[in-house]
């Protein structure tokens, strides 16, 4: 029950930083005291959620949080990750709702008095409905309205901050939520699903000043997350789905922030499909980032297909996660090397890794060996690529406690600590106690 490291590893460093993830709306819960938001709406959405769940009360911590504070301290991680709910801390003027930035207060000052370094996420998918109600993220204003947000809740919290992100995962909130509409809001068309994604690029630059002004003293940046794409021959073929595949998942979300512009394939958008971009916009988006959040689970494989620019294929005999994403640690490292050599990287911060296994908890006792397998394939992964010239400084475990897994509901588990719903106890699966171990003997 250890994880092991070359003993010369940097991730035994005690100046690597080891943490734990979770986000608002998958934890919180207490939904009658905040605006509602597009999760609620799509929960409530027959078919959307595939146990026919929601958050409103989720893992309660909006109540517990207390308790949980305690529960990260005894896993000895040096950080903790969370997102604040935008619709918890403002109201629909655009004011900020104190009651909401007095539970974060709390939160904050409970982890800053336990030496546990804040890792705030601005954004994780839960826009206020209201603001959904006029466009959402379709709307070039959400992105201003979004850099008033930043502004207001970061004056407010003060100094209580070690990292801000803006966004988590771009990606998710404009495919999933505009483009396909398996995530809220559930919309579904192409052309909504770059336009989402231009306006939230826009929204992260807008907001990256506003942070640097009045957090100076924070890691300011952003949270992406990449499936790598991988061709499933050597065939010339092949090697351009996965070519243009890694183009449209992958580079679009990080090239304008590094590059000032968007993949090459950006020109095999038909008129209408291609965003509406202002001058300018690319200035915005390539605000200086402090750190860089990479979140990976997976990669995918891709073949030629007649009619369209790439097929994915389903690895049917690889080993494969409760949310059937493959294993495939390789391609962790191979990823984190090529972000490294293709753009101008500031300090990297895995903000997210994990695995959802079909826990069964016995006796106390949750022996999760599958999620300390995968665990100890990707942390030797980052030991790799840090071996290989990239320059990473911390490594967040998704998740800290079993929780709301989006369209996915409380199906699968993600924690190292398992969460009967029941009874909201929580009980630190063996993956988690390796993962203390791991931390306390550096
Ligand atoms: C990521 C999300 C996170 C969690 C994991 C499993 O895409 O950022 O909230 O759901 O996937």
């Amino acid at each position: 029950m250890k994880y092991s490291l070359p003993s010369t590893s940097k991730l035994l460093d005690k100046a690597f930083t080891f943490g734990v993830a979770t986000a608002s709306f998958q934890i919180e819960g207490a939904s009658e005291s905040r605006l509602p938001c597009i999760w609620d709406t799509f929960c409530a959405t027959a078919g959307k959620v595939r146990d026919g769940s929601n958050g409103d009360v989720a893992c309660n911590h909006y109540n517990l949080w207390q308790q949980d504070v305690e529960l990260i301290s005894s896993l000895g991680v040096d950080a903790y990750r969370l997102s604040i709910s935008w619709p918890r801390v403002m109201h629909k003027d655009g004011s900020l709702n104190p009651q909401g930035v007095n539970f974060y207060i709390g939160l904050l000052d409970a982890l800053n008095a336990k030496g546990i370094k804040p890792f705030v996420t601005l954004y994780h998918w839960d826009l206020p409905q209201h603001l959904e109600d006029n466009g959402g993220w379709l709307n070039r204003e959400t992105a201003y309205l979004f850099r008033d947000y930043a502004d207001k809740i970061t004056q407010a919290l003060g100094d209580r901050v070690y990292s801000y992100a803006t966004f988590n995962e771009p990606f998710c909130s404009s495919y999933l939520g505009y483009e396909v509409g398996i995530h809220a809001p559930g919309l579904a068309k192409k052309s909504y699903g770059r336009q989402a994604a231009h306006h939230i690029l826009l929204a992260h630059g807008l907001a990256m000043p506003v942070l640097q002004k009045n957090s100076p003293h924070s890691l300011n940046g952003i949270v992406l997350n990449f499936t790598p794409a991988y061709p499933l021959t050597d065939s010339e073929a092949d090697n351009t789905a996965a070519k243009l595949a890694d183009e449209y998942f992958n580079q679009w979300y990080i090239k304008p922030l590094f590059d000032g512009a968007y993949p090459d394939s950006f020109a095999l958008l038909s008129d209408e499909d291609k965003p509406i971009i202002h001058d300018g916009d690319f200035d915005i988006m390539q605000a200086p980032l402090d750190f860089l959040g990479v979140n990976f689970y997976t990669r995918t494989v891709y073949q030629a297909a007649a009619g369209k620019p790439f097929a994915e294929v389903d690895m049917l005999d690889a080993p494969k996660t409760d949310m059937g994403w493959e294993i495939y640690p390789q391609a962790f490292t191979d990823l984190l090397v090529s972000l490294h050599e293709k753009y101008a990287l500031p300090p990297v911060y895995i903000t997210e890794n994990g695995a959802a296994m079909p826990d069964k908890l016995l006796n106390g006792v949750v022996n999760d060996q599958d999620r300390i397998g995968y665990y100890q394939m990707h942390l030797t992964a980052v030991h790799n690529a840090i071996e290989q010239g990239v320059n990473i400084d911390g490594y967040f475990a998704w998740s800290l406690m079993d929780n709301f897994e989006w369209a996915e509901g409380y199906l699968k588990r993600f924690g190292i600590v398992y969460v009967d719903y029941a009874t909201q106890q929580r009980t630190i699966k063996n993956s988690g106690i390796a993962f203390k171990t791991l931390i306390g003997s550096r």
